[in-house]
């Protein structure tokens, strides 16, 4: 009795042991399990879409809020099976609320043998905007409380920090997002997790798509050191349609990242302009003629996904939530990942060392600064929060919708009064970032409005911004205490600070309800079946205006 009932620790330990998923690591450009194994991403999409407003200038739509998939028990246990018919080891989420219990599903996955690659970025204000791109203390806290909510699962195997945030017309944003992926690569180091920093690539022109890859991995200190490059690069590849072959399809772009110095795979593919969907793409991704370029990829998507294109959706649901009906795209894909043999080479000792080269430079098509925004030193805000004069008190809990205006209105004011708005903002292309960039948006309108107050002498009717300003009778008595006291709460913005774990970790973080204005980011590339967060170009409007005011020297500047 006695002896049976002590064996049933052990047993659970052993079971545990026996469940734990391997921890998959980078060497050079592969990635291997513990035995040494490669590994490749056989994966999908797996996250319904959100609410969508298809424009002409947004043709397959960006969500404007998104439902967690790794947070709905029933719905992972009613999708795993089918999961497991397609024999994947890893999905992608696109949008996770570290306010929910991911236990379940979480668990599910990983006894199944299946990894998640998680991105970190929301809809609407989650995202780096890249009309007005900023990496500021309420991303990265949005990223960590992410990392938080997932770092004691066993099946995560990368963060993506960014997914197509750099287009065409906004190569400008790069140093944004590689900016995020040093941050986020510190956090995890300081966690010690192995987890990977991932990036999804829009599959761009020729001009800048290398580009960004080099960028995105490179070293700007010149010193092959890793601490801004990303360890997994995702292309987002539409590029074989219908009864395609290698050479027609993937060939130029294999070709392309020949060379390449980190992990590579295709963080989404499956077009749909040539139906029915053969998925024999699977077969060349996984063969001979890529693998040692690529490691895998995600089929896009398990859930419905309309778009312009098409629909890229493999199973629906019943309307009562319980029933999957799959269509012949899920039986297509099903047999084509059944067929795939993962090749085992290179070896890990072969792989070689690792690699981290100078940045390409800029140029006409792609342009982007080597000097990084700085790492968003919340600390440093919330001191220079306090001793604003006159403070951004929106009257709704939906400050995001109203935050951009409220900035807008207060440079353009400010600009009249001969200020100037260049502190909070920034450009990636001359790499010069406005001192309180990286504050958060709150903090940022507090500044300008307080500026503005200042600048009339602080009478009271200036901090009103319609409702919107309140004054902050804790703030330094004089424009020139206040002037030294916000000076001092920054004095050292380029200091290196390093976001790391804290000692103990509460359960807080900010809950993120989405859904404010409409967005319309611009996914004008026919490929792009992505789920792509989307970012708020409303959210901050003020920036844009910012070039165009006169900086004719401070009021209340930071000295
Ligand atoms: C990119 O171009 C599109 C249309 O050509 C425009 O609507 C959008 O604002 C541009 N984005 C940026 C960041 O300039
Ligand atoms: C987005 O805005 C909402 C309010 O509208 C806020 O609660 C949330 O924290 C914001 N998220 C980020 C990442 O700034
Ligand atoms: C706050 O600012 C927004 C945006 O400018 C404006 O629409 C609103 O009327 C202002 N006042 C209040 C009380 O929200
Ligand atoms: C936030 O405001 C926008 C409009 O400005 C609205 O569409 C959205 O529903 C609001 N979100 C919430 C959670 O109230
Ligand atoms: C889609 O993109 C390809 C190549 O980028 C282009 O040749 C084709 O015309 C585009 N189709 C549409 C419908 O825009």
């Amino acid at each position: 009795m006695f002896r049976a009932l002590a064996l049933v620790p052990l047993l659970a330990a052993l079971i545990c042991a026996v469940d734990a998923l391997p921890k998959i690591t980078r060497t050079g450009r592969y990635l291997y399990d513990e035995s040494g194994n490669r590994f490749y991403i056989k994966g999908i999409a797996y996250q319904e879409q959100g609410v969508v407003v298809v424009s002409a200038d947004n043709p397959f739509g960006e969500p404007s809020s998104f439902v967690d998939p790794l947070a709905m028990e029933s719905a992972c246990n009613r999708d795993l099976p089918f999961l497991q018919q397609l024999g994947v080891n890893t999905v992608r989420i696109y949008s996770v609320d570290s306010t929910l219990n991911h236990d379940a599903c979480m668990s599910a996955f990983s006894k199944a043998g299946i990894y998640t690659i998680i991105d970190l970025a929301l809809p609407l204000n989650g995202s780096i905007d890249r009309v007005s791109p900023s990496w500021s203390t309420n991303l990265l806290e949005l990223y960590t409380n992410t990392i938080d909510a997932f770092s004691k699962y066993d099946n995560v195997l990368a963060y993506n920090v960014g997914n197509e945030v750099v287009i065409q017309n906004a190569t400008n944003v790069a140093p944004y997002v590689k900016a995020a992926a040093r941050d986020i690569k510190a956090y995890l180091k300081s966690k010690g997790s192995s987890a990977l920093v991932g990036y999804a690539a829009i599959n761009g022109q020729a001009g800048w798509r290398g580009d960004l890859a080099n960028f995105l991995s490179c070293d700007p200190s010149n010193s092959n050191s890793d601490s801004t490059s990303i360890d997994l690069y995702g292309l987002n590849d539409y590029e074989w349609c219908g009864d395609s072959t290698f050479e027609k399809s993937y060939a130029t772009t294999t070709q392309a990242y020949s060379q390449y110095n980190v992990a590579a795979y295709f963080s989404e593919f499956g077009c749909v302009s040539s139906p029915p969907r053969l998925w024999t793409e699977a077969i060349a991704l996984f063969g001979s003629d890529m693998n040692t370029v690529w490691s895998g990829g995600i089929a896009f998507s398990y859930f419905p996904a309309a778009s312009a294109a098409g629909q890229f959706g493999m199973v629906t649901i019943s309307d009562d939530q319980s029933t999957v009906i799959t269509s012949d795209d899920f039986d297509k894909l099903k047999t084509e990942y059944g067929q795939i043999n993962f090749i085992n080479s290179p070896s890990q000792t072969s792989a070689g060392s690792p690699s981290y080269p100078s940045c390409p430079a800029s140029s006409s098509t792609f342009l982007a600064s080597t000097t990084l925004p700085p790492t968003p030193n919340e600390a440093a805000c919330n001191c220079l929060e306090s001793t604003l004069s006159c403070q951004f008190t929106p009257q709704t809990a939906n400050y995001s919708a109203v935050v951009g205006e409220v900035i807008n209105n207060a440079c353009g004011l400010l600009g009249e009064k001969g200020g100037s708005c260049t502190d909070i903002g920034g450009d990636g292309q001359t790499g010069v970032y406005g001192r309180i960039a990286a504050c958060d948006p709150i903090v940022k309108a507090s500044f300008v409005m307080s500026q503005f107050y200042e600048a009339n002498n602080r009478q009271q009717v200036t901090c009103s911004f319609d409702g919107n300003g309140t004054v902050n009778q804790a703030a330094p008595s004089s424009v020139s205490a206040a002037n030294v006291a916000a000076s001092s709460c920054v004095a050292n913005p380029n200091a290196v600070f390093t976001p790391s774990a804290a000692p103990t970790n509460g359960a807080g973080g900010s809950a993120q309800t989405s859904g404010s204005s409409n967005n319309n980011n611009n996914n004008n590339n026919n490929h792009s079946g992505s789920l792509a967060v989307g970012v708020d170009p409303n959210a901050l409007l003020g920036m844009t205006l910012m070039a165009a005011i006169a900086a004719l020297g401070g009021i209340f500047t930071l000295a």
